[in-house]
């Protein structure tokens, strides 16, 4: 029987009816051997997704990505204004000066799409007379075109930006704020003069052991790009990390002191919610204030050690602490303050003359203190002028920024706003549900999101107590543990 074949199928020559039939049985088994293919790699794919994910990404994600991404790089570039011309823009019609959009744009040059465990990297190359802007703005359009979380736009460079391509967010996933079991102890580098006669202060502070600036890094988290996430004062000298109630200041201090615990440092904290924050260092503080009168004394006596490091520093010609010959270099001090608020707010009239004078040594500190080796970390709910005289002046000194999770748009606009405004609507999408993560500065200049460890309780109280022995006594301070 001759199978029906419509009039209006398309004739193709030398194609009978005859040999149609003759490959039917043909074309049935290579459409069923495609399909079961296709099926196979489908299924296996996602088995392999779930059982090996970096090697789905690396053999089926990745390809995947960059044929999107090369496929739509000319969409994008013509909708998100990406694009430059070789032709003038201007020209002469009759009489007329005319200025228009180019007819026939050239796109830059998308390249070194590479993949990466977070995602992937690309570089764009520019055309001279193109601004890095509109890259930055058009952050959001390229994470759709492509379908991944998020792309973020490195404009540092000159004549070319740099992508970061993430397929999720990595500060998410559990690993990322866990990690206590990673932590360990670290050994200490060397150990910190401890003076048991406080006569003996002065000498033993100035003669502790050395620590150069790259000591001062503490490793706190992961940034959402793979690295290591770290408050490094050698980079920023002083911090200031806001965040509404519950959102993860304390715990990303306690990873910080942690890291510096094991270091020759001194450490000193005020906290003036009555001890409740930093009494789990106490051990290892050099100085602990739990209300605003403390306070104001222990940063009297930090303000008069600056001035002793300034007069040392001048005796020895040097201009910074790091300058100065070793037997006489004094230890740094990192003065964490949990909850700034508790400094400002006032009830009465006694209150504000000793807000005063707590807030003006904490703002001296902060002025003097960068090259005398006397770092400020400071953390609050809110760091706005409604806390009182003196708050912005404070901010300005802190260069280092951390803006954890907030409930208005004013306290990530008074972190970040002043030195980041494009961080500002980043910081305000941190979602409240995962603790711990954090718009930060990174270098010297712009920002990346992370997240801190959790360092549970036990694995803090263990590195305290073994790292306790080297608090050095600063001059005028009684550690905590000494007092009666
Ligand atoms: N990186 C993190 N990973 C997992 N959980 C976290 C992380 N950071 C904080 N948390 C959780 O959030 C809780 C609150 O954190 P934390 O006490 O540090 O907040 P806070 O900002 O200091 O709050 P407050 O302003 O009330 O003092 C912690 O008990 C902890 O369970
Ligand atoms: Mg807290």
């Amino acid at each position: 029987m001759t199978p029906w074949i419509p009039d209006f199928a398309p004739r193709i020559p030398g194609l009978t009816v005859e040999r149609l039939q003759a490959w039917l049985p043909t074309i049935i088994t290579v459409a069923v051997v495609l399909v079961a293919v296709v099926v196979a790699l489908v299924v296996t794919s996602r088995l392999l997704r779930r059982v090996a994910p970096r090697t789905h990404w690396y053999l089926i994600g990745f390809p995947l990505l960059r044929l999107r991404m090369r496929h739509s790089w000319r969409h994008l570039c013509l909708n998100a204004d990406l694009t430059g011309t070789d032709r003038p823009t201007t020209g002469q019609l009759g009489p007329l000066l005319v200025k228009g959009r180019p007819i026939m744009p050239v796109l830059p040059l998308l390249t070194r799409i590479r993949p990466r465990s977070f995602g992937a990297t690309a570089v764009i190359l520019l055309h001279p007379g193109q601004v890095p802007e509109p890259f930055v703005n058009a952050a959001e359009a390229m994470a759709h075109a492509w379908q991944v979380h998020a792309v973020r736009v490195d404009a540092r460079l000159r004549g070319r930006v740099r992508l970061t391509i993430l397929t999720a967010d990595p500060l998410t996933s559990p690993r990322a704020g866990a990690g206590g079991g990673a932590w360990t102890i670290e050994p200490p580098q060397r150990s910190a003069a401890v003076a048991s006669d406080p006569q003996d202060a002065i000498t033993k502070s100035v003669t502790a052991a050395v620590a150069v600036p790259a000591d001062l890094a503490a490793e706190v988290g992961h940034r959402e790009d793979g690295q290591r996430w770290a408050i490094d004062l050698a980079t920023f000298p002083h911090w200031l990390i806001t965040g509404a109630t519950q959102s993860g200041k304390s715990t990303l201090i306690n990873a910080a002191v942690a890291r510096w615990a094991s270091r020759p440092v001194a450490l000193v904290g005020i906290d003036c919610k009555g001890g409740m924050e930093l009494a789990p260092h106490a051990p290892r503080l050099s100085a602990l204030a739990t209300d605003r009168a403390e306070a104001a004394d222990i940063l009297a006596e930090l303000v008069a050690e600056t001035q002793r490091r300034m007069r040392l520093c001048r005796q020895h010609g040097a201009r910074n602490i790091w300058q100065l010959p070793e037997p006489v270099r004094p230890v740094p001090v990192i003065v964490v303050v949990d909850e700034l608020a508790e400094l400002y707010l006032v009830a009465s009239r006694a209150d504000k003359d000793e807000a005063l004078r707590a807030t003006t040594h904490l703002l001296r500190l902060a002025q003097l203190g960068a090259a005398l080796g006397v770092h400020v970390i400071v953390a609050g709910q809110r760091v706005g002028s409604d806390l009182g005289p003196g708050v912005t002046a404070l901010r300005a000194q802190l260069a280092g920024r951390i803006c954890l999770q907030v409930n208005d748009p004013e306290t990530a606009d008074m972190t970040l706003g002043d030195l980041y405004p494009d961080a500002v609507e980043a910081a305000q999408q941190i979602d409240p549900a995962v603790k711990g993560v954090a718009v930060t500065t990174a270098e010297h200049s712009g920002w990346i999101r992370a997240r801190s460890v959790y360092l549970p309780p036990e694995h803090l109280a263990a590195v305290i107590a073994g790292t306790a022995h080297l608090a050095p006594v600063l001059p005028g301070l009684t550690p905590p543990e000494r007092r009666e």
